[in-house]
């Protein structure tokens, strides 16, 4: 373990308080008008610098000058208003991950908006809507903007408190550092896009390496992790503590043991837990890492204070109040299959597909089915690398076209297959989704999410109501996944 502490404060900064005066000269929704608060904050994308380890600095993007970016905290049902000023020397756009907002506001570059060019401002507005763990981030080149510091915290607050002793966040990240502690300046290289991204070689919590997280006996935290890593997947083993699973991906879920003991964490991926945390007084336990076989390593050690803060953990209640998300209805609901494809040593898989795609089995709505396995492995070694039904969007080509087009207001199922040999944390933009069922059996707490982790050949069916119009991204969050292809637009008119 490093001499890197980890800040166990919340970042408040930056967020002036709720406003009258401003609120009242907003165009808020009708319902909202005259009651809903407005929190208005200002980020700056702009280069910088971080010293991770002491023997150099890396060459960072930040958002007002830190990593993470400044924690942004609001109650459920007050109105955000972020100012973006675009510093960096190349387009930028911010994405409210897992905030059900208006089309307008999601951030994806010529889809939902024209990027900010270097010196140029946008505003993004709206309603939070969910309480919950949610982060912003870059859409434009994230592979590279986000693996350089651009990410930040979004934590909306029920609007009546939880009872815990601590609210913390933990913003996960990786960086793959050189010997002498730069920024390796290799992003979005062929090995990754093909393999399993930009893994680094340096995982920080709130952007340090972390040391001593300083805990009571008795005392109850809520965690809120949020994998803000491009790539690497955690899987958190919180040796002799019993983590409770409150929130997924901002999402209230039954509260639940995760199976084993750990904690699961693709890209983009959050989870809130509560911890008692049980240990004895004056000792000291280490958080570790298990998701990579033969890689474990300690992330962080609790280190208990000599003085007990309560003999016995709190007897408060676990469960969140749910969030005002529309239940889908399973009997109703349109049936869409997505099949994952690409990537190396995905032969086999190729060969299959073709053969299923040629007897025209990937169903009517997005099936392609002149897609042969040899072309398909021809792209894998040459171009794109990645495949939604048989197709490799190209961010930079600007015109990414619907591949669907889903009923508002109606349900809708997205029926996926992961033909790869490769994990991939799936992402939709505008909804939160049931996980209703995962190789054909049905899920247990049938969990809302917005990115959902597929193992390699596993299916995936999700289910939501596509009430938020407009189009949406639907992609692989392991951000070189994505820019080989990996992602694809669903309408929702
Ligand atoms: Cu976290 Cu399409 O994004
Ligand atoms: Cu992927």
């Amino acid at each position: 373990m490093s001499m890197y502490t980890v800040p166990t404060l919340t970042r408040r900064a930056f967020l002036a308080s709720a406003a009258a005066t401003t609120a009242a000269m907003l165009p808020l929704a009708p319902a909202l008008r005259g009651t809903a608060a407005t929190r208005e904050i200002a980020l700056r994308a702009a280069p910088g610098s971080v010293r991770l380890v002491p023997s150099g600095e890396a060459a960072a993007w930040l958002y007002n000058g830190t990593v993470p970016g400044p924690e942004i905290r609001l109650r459920q049902g007050e109105r955000l208003r972020v100012a973006v000023d675009n510093e960096l020397p190349e387009e930028t756009t911010i994405h409210w991950h897992g905030v059900r907002v208006p089309n307008a506001m999601d951030g994806v570059p010529h889809l939902t908006q024209k990027p900010l060019a270097s010196g140029e401002s946008f505003v993004y507005e709206f309603e939070a809507v969910d309480a919950g763990t949610f982060w912003y981030h870059p859409h434009q080149r994230s592979f590279e903007q986000v693996a350089r510091g651009l990410y930040g915290p979004l934590i909306i607050e029920e609007r009546e408190p939880v009872r815990v002793d601590r609210d913390v966040t933990w913003m996960l990240g990786d960086w793959r550092l050189t010997k002498s502690g730069a920024l390796s300046d290799d992003f979005g290289n062929r090995h990754d896009i093909q393999h399993s991204g930009r893994v680094g070689n340096v995982v920080t919590i709130n952007g340090r390496i972390p040391g001593d997280f300083a805990v009571g006996k008795g005392e109850r935290i809520r965690l809120r992790l949020i994998n803000a890593a491009n790539a690497r997947i955690f899987s958190l083993d919180f040796v002799g503590h019993e983590p409770v699973v409150i929130a997924l991906d901002g999402q209230p879920v039954t509260p639940l043991v995760p199976d084993n003991g750990l904690v699961v964490l693709g890209p983009a991926m959050r989870v809130d837990l509560f911890i008692d945390m049980n240990g004895n007084a004056g000792s000291r336990t280490t958080v570790a890492d298990r998701f990579y076989k033969g890689l474990e390593f300690g992330l962080v050690d609790l280190v208990y204070d000599a003085t007990p803060l309560r003999d016995h953990a709190p007897d408060w209640p676990l469960a969140l109040p749910a969030n005002p998300v529309a239940e889908p209805d399973l009997r109703t609901a349109s049936r869409n299959e997505v099949v994952f494809n690409g990537g190396m040593m995905g032969e086999m898989v190729a060969q299959e597909m073709g053969e299923r795609m040629s007897r025209g089995a990937t169903g009517g709505m997005m099936g392609h089915g002149n897609m042969t396995a040899g072309g398909m492995m021809q792209m894998a070694s040459a171009g794109p690398a990645w495949f939604i039904n048989g197709v490799a969007a190209d961010e930079a080509s600007h015109a990414m076209k619907p591949i669907v087009t889903l009923a508002k207001d109606r349900s809708h199922i997205i029926a996926m297959t992961n033909a790869t040999a490769w994990h991939h944390p799936i992402h939709l933009h505008g909804h939160s989704f049931r996980v209703i069922s995962r190789n054909g059996q049905p899920t247990r707490h049938r969990e809302w999410q917005d990115t959902v982790l597929l193992s390699p050949r596993e299916k995936v069916e999700i289910a939501f109501v596509a009430d938020n119009p407009g189009d949406w991204m639907f992609h692989c969050h392991i951000l070189e996944h994505q820019a080989g292809g990996m992602m694809a637009v669903f309408r929702a008119a």
